[in-house]
């Protein structure tokens, strides 16, 4: 059972905020997936984003009470490409931010094991090429 609270193990509230800051300003500015964040508001996908680690990771703390994953990102054309970049920044950006091993290992597990429900996939993809 892994009880520990992952805004305490990245070093609390402030710490956590600029973490998925910096991990929300490497998205929205990257070349390659930068472009599926030009209408979204970032300050509300950090605070979203939070609340669904918080409420995923470790102890499972606190509340997240957006959409589903999957329905989040039903309309978006992400495919596997897209996805590994996002892990790839994601896994830059905990580096970055000293998060312990055995978090940034859970995290990052947690990320790949949504990657179904956040590709397009199927008809839909054969239909785009
Ligand atoms: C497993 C990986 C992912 C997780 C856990 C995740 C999580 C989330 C969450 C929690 C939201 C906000 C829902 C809300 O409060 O409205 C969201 C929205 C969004 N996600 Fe993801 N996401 C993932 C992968 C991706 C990927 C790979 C992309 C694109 C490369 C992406 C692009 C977006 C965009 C553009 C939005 C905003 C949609 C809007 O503004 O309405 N996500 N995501």
């Amino acid at each position: 059972m892994q009880d520990w609270d992952v805004i305490e193990e990245v070093g609390g509230t402030k710490a956590m905020q600029r973490l998925m800051s910096r991990f929300y300003d490497r998205l929205f500015d990257d070349v390659m997936i930068g472009f599926f964040f030009v209408n979204s508001d970032k300050e509300a996908l950090i605070r979203s984003q939070i609340d669904y680690v918080h409420a995923h990771l470790g102890g499972r703390h606190g509340d997240y009470s957006g959409p589903s994953i999957r329905r989040a990102h039903a309309e978006l054309p992400i495919l596997a490409g897209h996805f590994d970049r996002r892990h790839q920044i994601l896994r830059e950006v905990l580096e970055e931010f000293d998060v312990p091993e055995r978090v940034q290992k859970a995290w990052l597990q947690l990320d790949r094991s949504m990657r179904s429900m956040v590709l397009k996939q199927g008809k839909d993809v054969r239909q785009q090429s």
